[in-house]
């Protein structure tokens, strides 16, 4: 059997070896996870969400473990986007897999300042514009849930930059393709979902909710049937390709969000219980279309019954 065949695919100029990325906030900055396999091995690395100025993050706990999941509260602790360029961008600027920017921002202006900082680095490969973070006072996840809001933040960062851009979608919305449409005209180039989703847990002993901010983000195994119902009804929705990640642990879970019509999916949470996961699900994936005797594109949104994408 030959595993060696061609996987790759284009995502708006993002040229991956694999359809298999790793998602922001599970990943850092790559080091960590340089000691378990060769990242470069990897079709894209997403950055930890990058501020304009360094956030702390949010007081303990951050993390909670629930059945098939976890929670999380970490507040985008990261060491803003100066810091990001000094000290990050010397080791990831050397990695030959994409390396994809995760922003944020308080306000409008703040996406677009972040966008041209990082569009000053040769090589960085997009930006991901985070619309979507449950786990912060200010913008963040106010953004994603109004389709005028997000059509403005996107419209902001690509007045702001020529790199491609993927805005990430919250799912806690009640209509995901209205928002998916409303980035997709603003000028994204790929949507990316999904982020949390909105849970909590109580302290049955103190009578007190585990988190500070009392609601944190739910991912992993457990919310993988809505993330892939979301990225089922914003395929059939947009005609840009579609990122999808949400509970993606095994290469069985990304055939299927291939299937609804992602082109590429993210590894998040499973990077937390076995680090060598993203490596996996290549090896597996490549398994399953020489089996079937398919090309990835063929794969793409097949479930929907022959619909293919123009782009
Ligand atoms: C600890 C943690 C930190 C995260 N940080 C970010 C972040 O900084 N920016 C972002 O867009 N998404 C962030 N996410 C969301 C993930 O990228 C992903 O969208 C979500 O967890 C669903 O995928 P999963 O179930 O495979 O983890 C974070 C998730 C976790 C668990």
């Amino acid at each position: 059997m030959n595993i060696d065949m061609d996987i790759s695919v284009d995502i708006a100029g993002i040229v991956m070896k694999n359809p298999i990325m790793v998602a922001s906030g599970t990943f850092g900055f790559g080091r960590e996870y340089s000691d378990f396999y060769d990242i470069n091995k990897l079709g894209a690395l997403v950055t930890k969400g990058l501020t304009l100025l360094p956030k702390h993050g949010n007081p303990p706990p951050r993390t909670y473990e629930t059945p098939a999941g976890m929670l999380n509260s970490v507040g985008l602790e990261n060491p803003g986007v100066e810091k990001f360029i000094e000290k990050e961008w010397p080791h990831l600027s050397k990695l030959t897999t994409p390396i994809i920017a995760n922003i944020d921002g308080d306000t409008v202006e703040d996406y677009q300042k972040i966008a041209k900082w990082l569009s000053t680095l040769e090589n960085l490969a997009a930006l991901e514009v985070n619309i979507s973070c449950p786990n912060v006072e200010k913008g963040g996840l106010a953004f994603g849930q109004d389709p005028e809001s997000a059509f403005q933040v996107i419209k902001a960062v690509r007045e702001a930059t020529n790199l491609p851009i993927i805005a990430k979608l919250s799912p806690n919305v009640t209509h995901i393709q209205t928002i998916a449409k409303a980035t997709e005209s603003a000028g994204a180039d790929a949507i990316s979902l999904i982020n949390t989703l909105l849970g909590m847990a109580i302290d049955i002993h103190n009578h007190q909710p585990i988190f500070r901010r009392t609601f944190a983000g739910l991912s992993g195994p457990a919310v993988k049937p809505v993330a892939l119902r979301m990225v089922w009804e914003v395929y059939e929705a947009v005609s840009v390709p579609i990122i999808a990640m949400g509970g993606i642990t095994t290469w069985q879970d990304a055939a299927e969000f291939i299937l609804a019509g992602a082109s590429a999916v993210a590894v998040g949470t499973a990077n937390f219980i076995n680090p060598r996961a993203p490596i996996e699900i290549i090896e597996g994936l490549k398994t399953y279309l020489c089996l079937k005797e398919q090309n990835l594109q063929q794969l793409i949104g097949s479930a929907h019954g022959g619909r293919h994408l123009t782009y």
